[in-house]
């Protein structure tokens, strides 16, 4: 390991994390259950399964409730239009915890790793759209993930050994997008068994800013096939990815692919301090 490679930026920035935002709330969503027609929409576990985009880009939004275990007013939202209904989560700007360290405007970051894994063919992140005409405000919505409520990274990592894979592309998914904020609780398991990362408005700082608990692979070679993928970031971003960050940012993400991509191996955090609070 070399000192290059070590990663972890000032802990202390991000001073909100973790806090509840305060303010006028609904009442706290259940999420034990499912809509009844969720299933007719997200039969295989795709990533966007047919008509998802759509739904969530032009559907009705009835909002359920707000997540208590969220650290930005986060809500639960039923999408509906056409006979289709499925659950997407909501994060309108106006409900953001400012932040020293990130502009307003996280949604769009949510957005952005969106749209960066589905350009590495990675498909890690349900489906995540903006949109205006809602009712807090402009902001994102994601699919919501049918997933086994007691399982997160630390209990895959430790009981799930077929998701390591899925696990170590999520690693380097963060180091490539710089994620400040991989909670274990941040990384869900689909019903379907499927490996999906959420909660990505604290990416693509153009500072390094790794705060992980994903450090069960470091210093391991990263997959040829992983390093294929992230190979064309270094010369090219997406025009819709870069219109949503700064342009150093934009910078910073090819720099940081062609870092992975020269070194081929995971990070190493020799300050032991590279993690999230709280981890899950
Ligand atoms: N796409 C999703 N599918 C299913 N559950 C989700 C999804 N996104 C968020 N959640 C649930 O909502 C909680 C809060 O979401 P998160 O993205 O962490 O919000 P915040 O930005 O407020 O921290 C998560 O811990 C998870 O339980
Ligand atoms: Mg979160």
């Amino acid at each position: 390991m070399d000192a290059e490679r070590a990663v972890g930026g000032p802990a202390g920035e991000h001073a909100r994390a973790g806090e509840e935002a305060q303010g006028g709330a609904p009442r706290t969503a259940d999420l034990t259950g499912s809509p009844g027609a969720a299933a007719a929409t997200d039969p295989c576990g795709a990533t966007d399964p047919s008509g998802t985009t759509d739904l969530l880009l032009h559907g009705d939004i009835t909002v359920i409730g707000r997540l208590a275990d969220s650290s930005n007013e986060t809500f639960l939202v039923e999408v509906s239009g056409e006979g289709d209904l499925t659950w997407a989560i909501y994060k309108p700007e106006l409900g953001e915890a400012p932040l020293r360290d990130f502009p307003p405007g996280l949604y769009r970051r949510e957005r952005a790793a969106y749209l960066l894994s589905e350009s590495l063919g990675w498909h890690l992140v349900p489906t995540t759209v903006l949109r205006e005409e809602v009712p807090f405000g402009v902001g994102s919505l994601q699919r919501f993930v049918e997933h086994d409520r007691s399982a997160h990274y630390f209990t895959l990592v430790d009981d799930a050994p077929e998701t390591h894979d899925d696990l170590r592309r999520i690693a380097v998914f963060d180091v490539l997008t710089n994620n400040t904020d991989r909670k274990s609780g941040h990384v869900l398991r689909g019903e379907d068994g499927r490996v999906w990362g959420i909660d990505h408005g604290l990416c693509f700082s153009a500072r390094p800013k790794l705060r992980t608990v994903i450090w069960d692979f470091a210093d391991e070679r990263i997959d040829a096939d992983l390093l294929a993928a992230v190979a064309p970031v270094v010369t090219e971003v997406d025009d819709e990815i870069a219109a949503l960050l700064d342009d150093d940012e934009v910078d910073a993400l090819r720099r940081r692919a062609l870092r992975l991509v020269t070194e081929g191996r995971l990070p190493v955090d020799l300050t032991g301090m590279a993690f999230p609070w709280p981890l899950v």
